[in-house]
């Protein structure tokens, strides 16, 4: 939106008495102490190679995350294209996943020549169907991507486990919206072959762009560290766009004020905004630049949220809270939190009223909070596969609330 037609909204919100900063999309661990860190390499370009802040950033979130191994790239995409490489997947091979997800994770499949094979998910916590796998694979089916959606453990996780044990299926934990969430008192991830995190700008924690892969298996982690060791480094343009990114992104949509600061920083900066997914990716087609290695200031900024990684997720925790009363209060069903379980909601996902979900300024209007459609198409935001009756209802009727508020 125009600086002319923000700061005009802005005048009518003073003249009638509304308060001028609007609520946050809700997701942001930025801090001033992040923006500082920023500021600071910015001006220490010699830093931005120094490999050995990417290689302790994966030490620290291997041993907060309890995994023994862990490979840092520049999106959870890129990670999650390292563990299938780390699997040895062939092109022709099939793997399942939910018929519920972003476009990018099939991007990853298709471009290494993976068939991909989508089955329906429950409405509990989005998670893959258990009682829908079985009759999806088949002699050419080598792996199950199972996601743990909105933060929550997903309903069928150790169902999906001895399934894949039984047809000797490897399995990937799409972690991108659970990092640090618990189960059977352990960090998601350790009890698939393979799973990989996201610390983009929406997701538990922020840097930005960044992924990570992680595994306890020997094997598979020297396959990834091959992919890894092949990976390109970003170049330095891309690294001075990153670190202004994390810059305007904290005016934008963190400090208190940003309903004027939020607009001159996009005058400064907004020339270097960077997008999540292109509109290739929307298409599934590869990007020029796809498949890079985190770059040693991002993995900087990510040492830094770590340090704060356990505060926020007890914040949302305690955030969700709230909207459990909202939903008993108002008639919705709550999201599952399975047995033994500790989510983190990233979002607190709701099943509406498909109206609620078409017309989100209600809930800015009667709640105060801007609203998420996290997804609006099954393959989120682009594309649409038959077939699949309870992501169809996720599509249209499942919103999210803000736990970062
Ligand atoms: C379910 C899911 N998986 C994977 C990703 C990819 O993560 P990244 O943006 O870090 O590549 C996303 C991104 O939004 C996502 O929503």
């Amino acid at each position: 939106m125009s600086i002319g037609k923000n700061q005009a909204r802005n005048l009518h919100k003073f003249l009638t008495g509304q308060p001028l900063t609007s609520p946050s999309f809700g997701s942001m661990t930025l801090d001033w102490d992040d923006v500082e860190l920023a500021k600071n390499l910015l001006s220490n370009p010699s830093l931005w190679e120094d490999e050995k802040v990417v290689s302790q950033y994966e030490t620290e979130f291997a041993s907060w995350n309890g995994s023994k191994y862990a490979f840092a790239f520049m999106g959870g995409r890129v990670a999650l294209s390292a563990c299938i490489y780390g699997l040895n997947l062939q092109p022709g091979d099939e793997v399942i996943l939910p018929a519920y997800t972003c476009v990018v994770v099939p991007n990853s499949f298709h471009f290494a020549g993976i068939k991909t094979v989508y089955c329906d998910i429950e409405l509990d916590t989005y998670g893959l169907d258990v009682n829908k796998v079985e009759s999806q694979i088949n002699s050419k089916t080598r792996a199950i991507l199972l996601h743990h959606l909105y933060g929550l453990v997903c309903r069928d996780y150790q169902a999906i486990l001895d399934l894949a044990k039984r047809y000797g299926l490897r399995v990937i934990e799409d972690c991108t919206h659970a990092t640090g969430a618990e189960y059977k008192g352990q960090k998601l991830g350790n009890l698939g072959d393979t799973a990989f995190y996201s610390s983009e700008q929406s997701k538990v924690f922020n840097t930005i762009q960044g992924g990570i892969a992680t595994t306890n298996d020997p094997e598979l982690a020297k396959r990834i560290e091959e992919y890894y060791k092949q990976a390109a480094y970003p170049d330095l343009d891309w690294i001075d766009k990153q670190l202004h990114n994390i810059i305007l992104n904290f005016y934008q949509f963190k400090h208190p004020q940003r309903w004027w600061l939020g607009d001159i920083f996009n005058l400064l900066y907004g020339y270097k905004r960077l997008i999540s997914t292109t509109s290739e990716e929307e298409k599934g087609i590869c990007p020029k630049h796809y498949g890079c290695k985190m770059t040693a200031p991002i993995a900087a900024i990510g040492l830094n949220q770590l340090k704060k990684i356990d505060y926020y997720n007890n914040c949302r925790r305690e955030t969700a809270k709230h909207w459990d009363i909202w939903c008993e209060e108002h008639g919705y069903r709550k999201p599952v939190v399975i047995e033994d379980s500790i989510p983190v909601y990233l979002r607190y996902p709701v099943l509406v009223e498909p109206e609620k979900k078409q017309n989100r300024f209600w809930a800015y209007k009667e709640l105060g909070v801007s609203l998420g459609v996290w997804f609006v198409s099954n393959i989120h935001p682009s594309q649409n596969v038959e077939g699949f009756v309870n992501a169809d209802k996720a599509v249209s009727g499942c919103i999210n609330f803000p736990c970062l508020i």
